[in-house]
Formats: C-alpha cells, sequence, structure tokens
C-alpha cells in the first residue's frame, strides 16, 4: 500500500475555469463582442461549430455553482475575468453590470469561504481591439493596462491573488501562427509581435496590481510540458529542445530578466518570423517584462517525446504506450505524472520563483452518468492521484508550491474542440444545465479534507 501522502500545511486546494469556457450570456447585459465570439460565429472554425453562446450559463447560475464549490469543499476558485464584459470597446466607457456580475462573484466566494483568484486575459479580448491590429500592436498592451487597472480598482480590496495572462505562448502561435485559436490569423511575423505585447503588458499590469490591491500577490501563467527526446540522437535533441524554447522559454527567460533565447532568436528568424531581427524590442520593455512577480503560475497536462525520422519531416510526437485510458487521455495527451515532478523542480532550480502554483492540471475523459446518475470516472481520478503524488514529490525535493488548481470544476466549452472534451470533475448536461459531481470530484472532496490522501 501507497504511503500516505500528506500536504504542507497551507497548501491551497482548488479548481479552475475561464470565462468564455464557462459563462455564457455573450451579447448580455452591455457586453462587448470577443475574439472568441467572433472566431466562433465564423462557420468551420470549431468542432461541430460549437460556440460559448450560452455554454454552462455560469452568468445566471454563479449562485449554484458556488454552492458546489462548498460542497466539494474547495479553497480557492480560479476563474477569469471577461474583458468586454467590464470594457466592451477595450477601452474607455465601463460597463457597470460587468464589474457588478464579477464583485457579486467575488462576495459570493468569500462569504462561502473560498478565496477568488483572478485571471485578467484568458483569451477573450474586445473585438475592437483585434480590429485595430490585436496583440500583434502595441496599443493592445496599453489598453489591457487600462482593463487591469478598472477591474483591480473594483476588486483588489477582495481579491489578493491576480494572473495577468493565461498561457501568453497559446494566444501567440495558436492565434497569429497557426490560426486553430481566435483570431485565426497564420503570420509567424505578427505572432512574435503578439507574444512581445503580451510580455510587455503583464510587466506593465504588475506594479498597477498591486497599487490597486493592497498586500496582493501578481504573477503570469505559463503552459509547460515535459519535452523530452525519444533518444540521444542529435535531430531528437534538438527538436525537443526547440519545442521547449518556443512554448516555454522564450517566455519564462524574459520574464525571469533572461532577455529572449539566443538559439530560440536564430531558429524564430530562419522561421521567418524575425525579418527585422528584435526591432519591436523598444527600450526598457526587457526591464519592463522582468518586473519581479510573487509567484509563477504553471500549467502542466503531459509529456511530448520528440523523434524525427528525418529532417525534411515535421517532427513525431512519439508515444510510447498502447493508448489505454491509463496511459493516455482523449485529447491525444500522455498521462504522464511524472512530468510533473520534472517541470517543478526544473523550473524552480532554474529560475528560482519565489512561489509556484500550478494554476492548471487535468484530464479529459468523457465518461458519462450511469443508469443510477454516478458518474465513475476512474481514469480521472488516477490522473489526479498520480499526478497529486508527483507534485508532492517535488515539494519533498525543496520545490515551493503552494496550491493547485485541477482543470476544471466542470466540463465546459473546449475552444476549438468545443464541447467534444470533457476535463471537468462536474459533470454537465449542457441541454438542461444539470451538474452531477462525478468520482473524482467525491474523491477530491476528501483529498482536500485530510490535505493529503
Ligand atoms: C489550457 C487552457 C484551458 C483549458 C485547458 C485544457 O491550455 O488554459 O483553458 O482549455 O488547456
Amino acid at each position: 500500500m501507497a504511503n500516505k501522502i500528506v500536504f504542507p500545511k497551507n497548501f491551497i486546494w482548488g479548481s479552475a475555469t475561464a470565462s468564455y469556457q464557462i459563462e455564457g450570456a455573450w451579447n448580455k447585459h452591455g457586453k462587448g463582442e470577443s475574439t472568441w465570439d467572433r472566431f466562433t460565429h465564423t462557420p468551420g472554425k470549431i468542432r461541430n461549430n460549437d460556440n460559448g453562446d450560452v455554454a454552462n450559463d455560469h452568468y445566471n447560475l454563479w449562485k449554484k455553482d458556488i454552492a458546489l464549490m462548498k460542497k466539494l469543499g474547495l479553497q480557492s476558485y480560479r476563474f477569469s475575468i471577461a474583458w468586454p464584459r467590464v470594457l466592451p470597446a477595450g477601452r474607455g466607457k465601463v460597463n457597470q453590470k460587468g464589474i457588478d456580475f464579477y464583485s457579486k462573484l467575488v462576495d459570493g466566494l468569500l462569504k462561502a469561504g473560498i478565496t477568488p483568484f483572478a485571471t485578467l486575459n484568458h483569451w477573450d479580448i474586445p473585438q475592437t481591439l483585434e480590429d485595430e491590429g490585436g496583440w500583434p500592436v502595441r496599443s493592445t498592451g496599453d489598453a489591457f493596462v487600462e482593463f487591469t487597472d478598472v477591474i483591480t480598482r473594483a476588486l483588489g480590496d477582495r481579491v489578493k491573488s491576480w494572473i495577468t495572462h493565461n498561457e501568453p505562448a497559446v494566444v501567440a502561435w495558436l492565434g497569429y501562427e497557426l490560426g486553430v485559436h481566435a483570431p485565426g490569423l497564420k503570420d509567424p511575423k505578427l505572432s512574435l509581435l503578439a507574444a512581445h505585447h503580451l510580455l510587455v503588458s503583464h510587466g506593465q499590469a504588475v506594479p498597477v496590481i498591486r497599487s490597486n490591491s493592497k498586500d496582493a500577490e501578481a504573477g503570469i501563467t505559463l503552459n509547460i510540458g515535459w519535452k523530452v527526446p525519444a533518444s540521444n540522437s542529435r535531430m531528437d535533441m534538438d527538436s525537443a529542445r526547440l519545442d521547449d524554447g518556443r512554448w516555454f522559454r522564450w517566455f519564462a527567460d524574459p520574464v525571469y530578466g533572461r532577455g529572449y533565447p539566443a538559439d530560440m532568436v536564430e531558429y524564430f528568424t530562419k522561421l521567418g518570423g524575425l525579418p527585422n531581427g528584435l526591432d519591436f524590442v523598444k527600450p526598457g520593455d526587457m526591464e519592463t517584462i522582468a518586473t519581479p512577480t510573487d509567484f509563477m503560475g504553471l500549467n502542466y497536462y503531459g509529456r511530448n517525446l520528440h523523434r524525427v525520422d528525418d529532417p525534411k519531416n515535421d517532427p513525431q510526437i512519439f508515444f510510447p504506450h498502447p493508448k489505454t485510458p491509463e496511459h493516455w487521455t482523449e485529447m491525444d495527451w500522455e498521462n504522464y505524472p511524472q512530468g510533473l515532478t520534472g517541470v517543478l523542480s526544473r523550473v524552480y532550480f532554474n529560475y528560482n520563483p519565489l512561489k509556484i502554483y500550478l494554476t492548471e492540471n487535468g484530464a479529459s475523459y468523457s465518461t458519462g452518468p450511469d443508469e443510477n446518475g454516478n458518474v465513475p470516472d476512474v481514469h480521472r481520478t488516477n490522473y489526479l492521484r498520480t499526478h497529486f503524488e508527483a507534485a508532492h514529490r517535488a515539494i519533498q525535493a525543496g520545490v515551493p508550491l503552494a496550491g493547485y488548481f485541477v482543470w476544471s470544476l466542470m466540463d465546459n466549452f473546449e475552444w476549438s474542440f468545443g464541447y467534444a472534451q470533457r476535463f471537468g470533475i462536474v459533470w454537465v448536461n449542457f441541454e438542461t444545465q444539470e451538474r452531477i459531481l462525478k468520482d473524482s470530484a467525491k474523491w477530491y472532496k476528501a483529498v482536500i479534507k485530510k490535505n493529503g490522501f
């Protein structure tokens, strides 16, 4: 039998969602159109042409959702604020009804004994700003700082944990280079500009948060995979290094004051993304990006094992096991808990953040209710248990991991996959908006209660 695992005394157990994925009410009470509204309303962009118009109807059902969190014993709830709900045109006129929604949500959480953890940009930015050029133009970053100021003034007395951007790499690469996320552009030059302006605006937003929200902690959330070569061949090793460089180091290095990594400048130059070098870096930008933060937020989902059989071909992500649910989730992502110990240790020993929050981790399995109305999602429970063990191992090795946010509180709109992927520990019937605690949620509840298992 496995040893009993006990987490540190003040460890925070939470769960996460994002505005566009759950709120619905896309055009209610003065909310402006977001880039994700526009993208999902464009036929052919999303599996099954799904959209977030209604999603989990959380905008109307938030009280019920807080009750659910309370039932789970959740200590903290990570949610995001829809920028176009607060500033419908991106800047200027404030929509008071939007502020009121988040203000009531925060009060409701606090009343239920749940600590609010807010993300400012989880991707759904105002379409008006995209029409002016989006993240590839610097003025979008300035508008982001204005939004940060407005919302931290309104909520900063009660919300004390703030994330500027969620996964800027995903915004830049999937949104502006690969075209599979909003706004759906395919231009490496624009994607590098987007990445830079996301980073600069992060650094500009941090002092604004601190001045409006006394004693608050502020940081950024980066996605990180355990990217390793399948062999010690030069091609496999380069492939893994470049993949890590693109998704993680390009963002983490400048945030921690190291500037953009030289090997990646070379790589992006070859790719055609930097025709004029780093001429978009203005004096002071790199210092701004490196503004000290209070924590690093990490989202971890799995391992990428790199195998290149021929330099002319794209690298293959090699899957070493049969695709059974123990090793493989329905997103086509490998279940690899050891990688979590790996990334946490690597990030801490390499960058030395004061504190780390695992702001997302979880798995997609579609198991639904059985004839008795139970949801026996054994594979998700197994995924979570083994990842909690992996996190615990990193803590024992000295990593200051302060909290764990399971993705996601409930099944929701999974971006380009629509409703086809279910990451929730709570089942959602999207026809009736019924919510059912899955077995994984019941198990998580017991873990929270005992601070271990
Ligand atoms: C992350 C996103 C989150 C969710 C999970 C599965 O990249 O931050 O919104 O979609 O993946």
